[in-house]
């Protein structure tokens, strides 16, 4: 497969999507990436995004990692990226000094609910996948880089949080390893992009924070896309990739 083409970044929540386009400039309607599934992607020469849209029966957004895959298999088959950049909102560690609105770029990417305890599962239940360095760009742009960590659930039970604190996971989220297991099979440079709503580690509910600050994270997470799909398309020069 020829892998010449632009940035794919992967999404969950249609709220967390819209700012993402609007700040990128993909005003077009997106298409169906396969006729079984609800993803759809925007798809230009300069950027592609593709959300994994709504459950056909729950009729909410198709969260946490089995759409993820779906959506990244069939959005790369389509846009053949050069890098896929799985974006979207996620919990953070006050103890690991995080705070709500932070903007984290991975540098690990792990599971941390896939206990496994069989000999050699173990570490494929970890995932451990390959992350693009892109450490000189994220620190430029002042993004925190770190571990992002994936699980299929929104609260952190203690087995998952001694993962996280062993993986010194600074971004809980739901789908990041399953696009990077993907972006592997396919040797497709991967990095994740994340803006914390919640913090983990705090008395409050996540739920609740999440609620509370999910649209101002969203609005900074269209900024950090941008800022970042830039600088990485003009090689440092932040210019207008519309142009
Ligand atoms: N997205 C935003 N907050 C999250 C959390 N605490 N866990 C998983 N995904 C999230």
């Amino acid at each position: 497969m020829l892998l010449a083409g632009p940035p794919l970044i992967i999404m969950a929540m249609e709220a967390e999507a819209a700012p993402v386009r609007a700040s990128l400039g993909l005003e077009q309607a997106g298409e169906r990436l396969h006729p079984m599934f609800p993803g759809l992607v925007w798809a230009t020469p300069k950027v592609c995004l593709a959300v994994n849209g709504i459950d056909r029966r729950y009729g909410v957004d198709s969260i946490a990692s089995q759409p993820a895959a779906v959506t990244t298999l069939h959005a790369i088959q389509r846009t053949s990226p050069s890098l896929v950049i799985s974006a979207g909102t996620a919990g953070g560690f006050a103890r690991r000094s995080g705070f709500i609105g932070e903007v984290c770029l991975a540098n690990r990417c792990f599971f941390h609910d896939r206990r496994i305890r069989l000999k050699g599962f173990d570490r494929y239940g970890d995932g451990d996948y390959p992350v693009q360095d892109m450490s000189t760009v994220g620190t430029k742009l002042g993004f925190r880089m770190g571990t992002v960590s994936s699980g299929n659930a929104l609260d952190a039970p203690d087995v998952d949080i001694k993962k996280m604190d062993l993986t010194e996971t600074i971004a809980k989220d739901m789908e990041a390893a399953a696009v990077a297991w993907i972006c592997e099979q396919f040797a497709i440079p991967f990095t994740a992009l994340k803006v914390i709503t919640d913090l983990i580690d705090s008395d409050k509910a996540t739920a609740d924070q999440f609620s509370r600050n999910f649209a101002a994270a969203s609005e900074r997470l269209g900024e950090a896309v941008k800022e970042l799909i830039y600088m990485i398309s003009n090689k440092g020069e932040i210019n207008d990739i519309r142009t």
